[in-house]
């Protein structure tokens, strides 16, 4: 069967809209103001060029060669161990699960977009209180909205790569491109830019401990949307002769360039305001409403265009959490695509209700295991947990069991001989060490 492939651009544009993210506006923003500002951007920016960037080179080979699914690409480059390596591309399962509540929050986003539009509460307390009513204890309005986003991305993925992702990346990445830049340039003629400045890239050394360094090398995964098969499937389909390495600088680059525009432009509106950057998950859906609001008529513009940049930034990412998984049952067990897309979309969208029902006061008890609720064990779990394990995998597969010769075959010559050197290392023994303590200190967190 002949595989419809990504052209050029459309494999970057589709790789940065995957990296590009709830991750990167949603999460990044209140992580580091949770984690002390700049100190954790700077940890961070280091684990995403290291580890981040090192793994990311790794997927892509592995996706490159292997030109199939997840899975078939794990036997098919390192056949005398087929059967050990092919778990390997179980990774690929995280996605849906990741998709599960990507879902819902993609779906809290379509509700502000729409309830923007007219009003804007006038207070935090007022703020606080719409969000967390949606959150416990309006399920029509989440489930009504979940399964919108459950349509949409099922609808997208049954066109397949060309006509489905890669013409959706065509159309909303750069609108999102256009839109953040646009609020970013108004952030820059507040007064309140400096303080974002430095709140951003000032580091408050008090604040790091290795919790930091755990929650910024698994954001560095999510961000790069690493260890979950989504960009191995998606290099799978490059085109022939891309080179990998300049694809790999693109989105990394892009993605955290991103990530630190979202933030100097959020921090700015929240200072500019009186609003205080450290606010958690709800930084967006509660500080920054009243923000908006504080801005005037303008404000109610600048809501509906910053939540649509977000909803175009979530559905981007959603359609490469869902992939890999369609991809393995097309490839193995002859799916057609329409199927595949059904129920891939179904799993996804059953557990995204579980989730969201976790939220609720009705079924919070019943779907809260231990110190958290479903919604939250899951977000956990893949970021955490099964991220950095499959990271590792990856850096071991590509490492030591992918012969070095045919690595270097790919990417020795966009390298050049003494980068090659350095990344070859980092992937075989600073990635794995790094990963390896990362998930042994998990164990005194859990
Ligand atoms: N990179 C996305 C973000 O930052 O929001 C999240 C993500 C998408 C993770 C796709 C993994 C993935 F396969």
């Amino acid at each position: 069967m002949k595989i419809a492939r990504f052209s050029r651009l459309g494999f970057i544009l589709a790789a940065v809209g995957s990296a590009v993210g709830l991750g990167n506006i949603w999460k990044f923003p209140y992580i580091a103001g949770e984690n002390g500002g700049g100190a954790f951007v700077l940890i961070y920016l280091v684990t995403v060029l290291l580890i981040g960037f090192s793994i990311l080179i790794a997927e892509m080979i592995i996706g490159y060669k292997g030109r199939k699914d997840g899975i078939s690409c794990f036997e098919s480059l390192a056949p005398k161990h087929k059967n050990i390596w092919k778990f390997a591309g179980f990774q690929s399962i995280t996605g849906l699960f990741i998709m599960s509540f990507y879902s819902v929050v993609i779906g809290w986003i379509f509700n502000y977009i729409v309830t923007s539009t007219t009003s804007l509460p006038s207070s935090v307390q007022e703020a606080e209180a719409t969000f967390t009513t949606m959150l416990h204890s309006d399920i029509s309005t989440q489930l009504f909205y979940h399964t919108l986003t459950f349509l949409l991305i099922t609808f997208i993925l049954t066109k397949g790569i060309k006509g489905g992702i890669q013409r959706l990346n065509f159309i909303l990445m750069p609108t999102l491109v256009i839109i953040l830049l646009g609020m970013f340039a108004y952030a820059l003629t507040l007064d309140a830019f400096s303080q974002s400045l430095e709140f951003m890239f000032a580091p408050k050394w008090e604040k790091i401990n290795s919790g930091v360094f755990i929650t910024a090398i698994g954001h560095a995964f999510f961000t790069l949307s690493l260890g979950m098969g989504a960009i191995l499937t998606y290099s799978a389909s490059m085109p022939k002769n891309s080179n990998l390495v300049q694809n790999a600088l693109w989105i990394t680059f892009l993605d955290t360039l991103i990530a630190i525009v979202a933030g100097l432009m959020l921090f700015t509106f929240l200072y500019e305001y009186g609003s205080s950057p450290t606010k958690g998950p709800g930084l967006v859906f509660i500080s920054l409403p009243t923000v908006f609001y504080e801005m005037g008529i303008i404000g109610n513009f600048f809501a509906v265009l910053f939540f649509i940049a977000l909803a175009f930034a979530g559905l981007t990412s959603a359609v490469s959490l869902v992939e890999p998984m369609i991809e393995y049952f097309i490839n193995r067990f002859k799916w057609s695509r329409l199927k595949a897309s059904i129920y891939m979309g179904l799993f996804f969208y059953s557990l995204g209700i579980a989730a969201l029902l976790s939220n609720t006061d009705a079924y919070k008890e019943l779907l809260s295991f231990g110190s958290k609720n479903l919604f939250d064990w899951i977000d956990f779990f893949t970021a955490s947990v099964m991220l950095p394990l499959a990271g590792l995998i990856m850096a071991l597969f590509v490492g030591f069991a992918v012969e070095k010769k045919r690595v270097e075959s790919v990417v020795k010559h966009q390298f050049g001989a003494l980068a090659f050197s350095i990344w070859y290392f980092s992937l075989r023994y600073i990635t794995p060490v790094a990963m390896i303590l990362l998930l042994l200190s998990l164990l005194e967190i859990i």
